[in-house]
């Protein structure tokens, strides 16, 4: 059975969500499953913006002729080849061999590459070329690196309609809530939307910042992505946070505290260290354990706050192994301009501190890390809390 929505007067949604995949890309978890957009338009002609992954490619299909009912397609446009979305395209045009795929000249190599069928039917559009579809007018806008280099976004001038492709997705399935104000998004979904950012799209911030320059330049009135919800009214709000996390800069003034606790001693002390912050007024405190917490979570908190505690023990003379994996990714997704502490924990040879803060000053942009280190010896000891009280100055005087 078909299940889409009306978007505008002749604009549907036809794409499915997935709730049984666990981990997006075989690597972030999605417990609130996550949806795959596309989207037809009935004008003069018809088109099919994106496909959608294999996995809902039976339900996606119900849809597209639920919505075309009967008409032929005559365009598929893709704006991004990443099977999550191009999965389904030989699909859609064995069904329908009248239809004819717009895209790049990226998105049609990387099609070929992936073996999708486009042989003969196929117009190729670059940056700022104009398609008219009968009322409706789009024109193509390159948008590289976000995520992909093929990746491009459709604007309909005719109603302001921007295609974004990943950009302003999120994770979570939709569950019949299509639209933005049909959720309390800063509630219930922001978190997933910056998860999803940041672990996806995060170390391409300039690309970021290069499209959103350009959409500046547009008026856009409804933004359909490929996964999550269409925003048709409140854009800034989230335009706001994608200029944020796309220059690195964090939300919020807070301490996210990362520990890695191997009997429970470090994580004794990153716990007096969060009661110290609050005791002084730092009430925006987060305590995550290394060892079981998604890095993918660990990320989207790290754009979020400002500060950055690293608590760990000392592991075959180095860094706790699942500390240096999140030091790792963080460095992979060009996390900048953060503030750091460390404490550092090691019963004989301790050098965990040490080798955190050269790989915070040496391979990551922009963090300052904080001159106090507090060093355990097997366990926190009122020796230790002079050092830890001076921290706890030094973090809260730098949010000043
Ligand atoms: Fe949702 Fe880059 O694909």
């Amino acid at each position: 059975m078909h299940c889409v929505r009306k978007v505008t007067e002749d604009l549907y949604w036809v794409g499915a969500n997935d709730h049984r995949l666990t981990l997006f890309e075989n690597i972030h978890p999605i417990p609130r499953g996550v949806s795959y957009n596309a989207y037809v338009l009935l004008d003069e002609k018809t088109v099919l913006f994106d496909t959608a992954d294999w996995s809902v490619c039976r339900q996606f299909l119900e849809n597209v002729e639920a919505v075309l009912s009967g008409r032929p397609l005559n365009y598929l446009v893709i704006n991004h080849v990443e099977p999550d979305h191009a999965a389904s395209i030989t699909e859609i045009l064995l069904r329908h061999p009248e239809t004819i795929v717009i895209s790049n000249e990226k998105a049609f190599m990387l099609m070929r590459q992936f073996g999708f069928s486009i042989d003969g039917r196929y117009e190729e559009v670059k940056e700022g070329d104009i398609k008219s579809f009968g009322k409706h007018t789009v024109t193509f806008v390159a948008a590289p690196m976000v995520h992909w280099p093929e990746a491009m976004v459709t604007f309909d001038t005719t109603n302001g309609v921007l295609f974004s492709a990943d950009a302003f997705g999120t994770f979570g399935a939709i569950d019949g809530k299509l639209f933005n104000d049909e959720v309390n998004f800063d509630r219930n979904w922001i978190d997933d939307a910056r998860r999803y950012y940041t672990n996806i799209v995060g170390k391409y911030g300039p690309h970021v910042q290069y499209l959103l320059k350009k959409a500046a330049g547009i008026d856009i009135k409804m933004i359909c992505p490929l996964h999550g919800l269409v925003w048709r009214n409140n854009l800034g709000y989230f335009m706001d946070k994608y200029i944020k996390w796309s220059s690195y800069e964090p939300e919020e003034k807070g301490v996210l505290l990362v520990y890695a606790s191997m009997y429970g001693n470090t994580e004794s002390a990153a716990s007096l260290l969060a009661t110290k912050l609050v005791e002084k007024g730092m009430t925006n405190v987060y305590m995550y354990d290394v060892s079981n917490t998604d890095i993918s979570y660990l990320i989207s908190e790290t754009f979020r706050l400002s500060h950055i505690v690293f608590a760990s023990v000392t592991y075959n003379l180095g860094i706790y192994p699942k500390m240096h994996n999140y030091l790792m990714d963080m460095k992979a997704l060009n996390i900048q301009n953060r503030t750091a502490a460390i404490i550092e924990n090691g019963s004989w040879a301790c050098t965990a501190g040490s080798l955190i803060r050269n790989f915070l000053n040496d391979e990551l942009k922009g963090i300052t890390v904080l001159d106090d280190t507090v060093t355990l010896n097997s366990s926190m000891t009122s020796a230790q809390e002079p050092s830890m009280d001076d921290m706890v100055t030094s973090i809260i005087d730098s949010m000043k």
